[in-house]
């Protein structure tokens, strides 16, 4: 008999799971007068009390020396509600806790030795990379156990910690492993942020020129607006910035249509192909924050270069990002190959590789209108490159190194 088909047979049902993504605003969330964390403890479980496990970033603990007896002390006021299934366990955090699969395990370890299940809850108390990590951790024991985030960086609390988003680094390359698994919910406690230092406090600037860059000009111009305020660190500015920051993170997980990332283009991404490579370039001396500013600016440049944005929109970038206090060069961006190409450049491909399908970067066609393209010209990128050190690097040279050394 001549096959026709190679299908035999096939059973196929569409599959929904729906999702409340939820992000709380509060003060001092951990005194135990304030029940938003009570409550959602004791939501959708049908142990009372529930169990649960805290991780907590050690800079932080070691910042903020009254945050461990405060949750030990939360959860014995409302004993009824809430068991401390273990001591917090205190990780380090910042980028090497995602450098190495071990934190992973001790999270896993912990959730193991505590009696964690799916009726328990793991809540991670820390910055982006500590969250990222025991995001990991949760998602991935039992299959998924339920999850709160508390971030305690401005980045944070306004991109990182409020995105569905996990993963840890492997094999050189940025959040290599991880998953797509939704918070239970998080909590932005603005009270946490207190001891953040002014490096970190403004790193989460960046994700926002970058959110205001691709979605909304009119936060772009507040941005400018409040730069003199957001530099000086200004709560009330600050706090703004934060809020209006996740409302646009989490409008776009919502309404794109495509929240678990399975299409090629990422547009939150902006000016993260080259930040990604720019961070790893440094062995994670610049921070996430820091290399997305470089990453913005760069990328600015480049849609000028190739007529995409207008000269004044690409001022205008530069300088907020400049105002804010952001180094628009580091010495990395000059860093190269055994064949003298700049190594930046293979950020491109490490960015298609871990998106999968056709190369797509979000360029700006105007401040406030992200636009995907499907391939980047390296010699307008150095173009690029060299206009970002002729102006920003130490001293500000008139001659180019990257000329001087013969590479471009
Ligand atoms: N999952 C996502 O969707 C997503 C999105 C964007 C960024 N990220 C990731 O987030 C990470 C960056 O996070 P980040 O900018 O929050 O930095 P971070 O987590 O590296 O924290 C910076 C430093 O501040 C310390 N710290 C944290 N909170 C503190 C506080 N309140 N007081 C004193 N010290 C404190 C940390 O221990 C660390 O040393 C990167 O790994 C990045 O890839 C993830
Ligand atoms: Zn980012």
């Amino acid at each position: 008999m001549p096959v026709t088909q190679s299908i035999v047979r096939c059973i196929e049902h569409t599959l929904e799971v729906r999702w409340q993504h939820r992000v709380f605003f509060s003060d001092l969330a951990l005194a135990s007068a304030n029940l938003l964390l009570r409550d959602l403890l004791g939501q959708a479980t049908n142990s009372v009390p529930t169990r649960v496990l805290f991780v907590v970033d050690k800079s932080l603990s070691e910042a903020q020396p009254a945050l461990l007896p405060d949750i030990r002390a939360y959860c014995a006021t409302h004993a009824d509600r809430v068991t401390l299934a273990c001591e917090p366990l205190v990780i380090d955090g910042g980028e090497r806790v995602k450098n190495s699969f071990s934190n992973v395990s001790q999270v896993q370890s912990a959730i193991e030795a505590c009696h964690i299940d799916q009726h328990s809850t793991v809540v991670a108390i820390g910055g982006g990379a500590l969250l990222d990590m025991a995001g990991l951790a949760a998602a991935t024991a039992h299959r998924g156990v339920r999850h709160i985030r508390m971030p305690t960086t401005t980045l944070s609390q306004a991109d990182s910690g409020v995105g569905v988003k996990n993963g840890i680094n492997a094999f050189g390359k940025k959040n290599f492993i991880g998953t797509f698994a939704p918070p239970f919910a998080v909590i932005n406690d603005f009270q946490l942020l207190a001891t953040l230092p002014p490096r970190d406090l403004r790193c989460g600037y960046a994700e926002a020129v970058k959110v205001a860059c691709i979605r909304d000009a009119g936060f772009f111009a507040d941005l400018e607006r409040d730069a003199a305020a957001l530099r000086a660190f200004e709560p009330g500015a600050l706090r703004q910035v934060i809020y209006r920051c996740a409302e646009l993170h989490m409008e776009h997980i919502a309404s794109s249509g495509d929240p678990f990332e399975l299409g090629s283009a990422r547009p939150l991404d902006f000016g993260h192909w080259a930040a990604h490579k720019l961070e790893q370039l440094s062995d994670y001396r610049i921070r996430h924050g820091e290399a997305v500013a470089i990453g913005i600016g760069l990328d600015a440049l480049y849609a000028r270069n190739i007529g995409l944005l207008d000269a004044a929109s690409a001022e205008r970038v530069l300088r907020l990002l400049d105002k804010l206090g952001f180094d628009l060069f580091a010495d990395e961006l000059r860093h190269t190959d055994d064949l003298h190409q700049i190594r930046l450049i293979e950020g491109l491909s490490e960015f298609k590789e871990h998106l999968g399908g056709k190369m797509t970067i979000t360029l700006l066609s105007e401040i406030g209108q992200g636009i995907e393209v499907h391939e980047m010209h390296p010699s307008a990128i150095i173009d690029g490159l060299r206009e970002l050190e002729n102006r920003y690097s130490t001293g500000r040279r008139r001659e180019s190194l990257l000329t001087e050394k013969g590479i471009m």
